[in-house]
């Protein structure tokens, strides 16, 4: 499985996701720990954390992480991994606040999951704790609570209510 890619979107222009190298693990952990209590595991992630992590990563063929790009910029991250048939999205962070509220989260949620409708699986779900507010702006994107638990919420993209946008894949490895 080739994991270095890049998505581009045909219906705008602004927003792009590349998938993540080495380098950009000093990125991750940090967005990472800066909203760690938004997450299940909310301990600080050490450097050396990071790269064990990276390198499981690098070996599970199912697994994609990206970097939000808005005009070049890398201001986010968001992935997701294949367990059983279906999509599961993590790790969906916007990494620099200033340039939260403009949309940009939402465009780069509505590339991936439609790269993964079409070429993974159409059960594409999310677990969110209860406490996080992201539980509303998951549902403006499309997806809707189907289990609720003590601490989180089960939620799962509802098609009905999810507009795909068009897509081109690059292979940065064939390049
Ligand atoms: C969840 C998170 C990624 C959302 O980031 P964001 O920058 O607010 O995302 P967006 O800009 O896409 O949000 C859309 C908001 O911008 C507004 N907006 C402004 N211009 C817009 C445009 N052109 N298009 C769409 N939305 C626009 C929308 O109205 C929307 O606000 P609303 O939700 O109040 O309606 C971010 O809050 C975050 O990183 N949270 C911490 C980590 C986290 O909780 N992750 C999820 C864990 S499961």
């Amino acid at each position: 499985m080739n994991k270095e890619l890049t998505l581009t979107s045909e219906d705008f222009a602004d927003v792009a996701l590349r998938s993540i190298v080495a380098t950009d693990q000093d990125s991750l952990r940090r967005w990472k720990n800066a909203h760690r209590f938004a997450f299940f595991y909310q301990d600080i992630i050490t450097p050396e954390q990071q790269t064990q992590w990276f390198e499981g990563y690098w070996e599970r063929p199912h697994d994609f992480m990206f970097i939000v790009l808005a005009e070049d910029a890398a201001v986010g991250c968001l992935g997701f991994r294949m367990l059983d048939s279906a999509a599961d999205v993590y790790n969906v962070i916007l990494g620099v606040p200033e340039m939260g509220g403009r949309g940009l989260m939402r465009k780069a949620m509505r590339l991936m999951c439609s790269y993964v409708l079409r070429d993974f699986t159409r059960d594409i779900g999310v677990k969110v704790l209860r406490a996080n507010p992201a539980i509303e702006w998951y549902n403006k994107i499309g997806f809707q609570e189907t289990q609720a638990h003590e601490t989180y919420v089960e939620m799962r993209l509802d098609l009905a209510r999810f507009q795909p946008c068009r897509f081109r894949i690059t292979n940065r490895e064939q390049k």
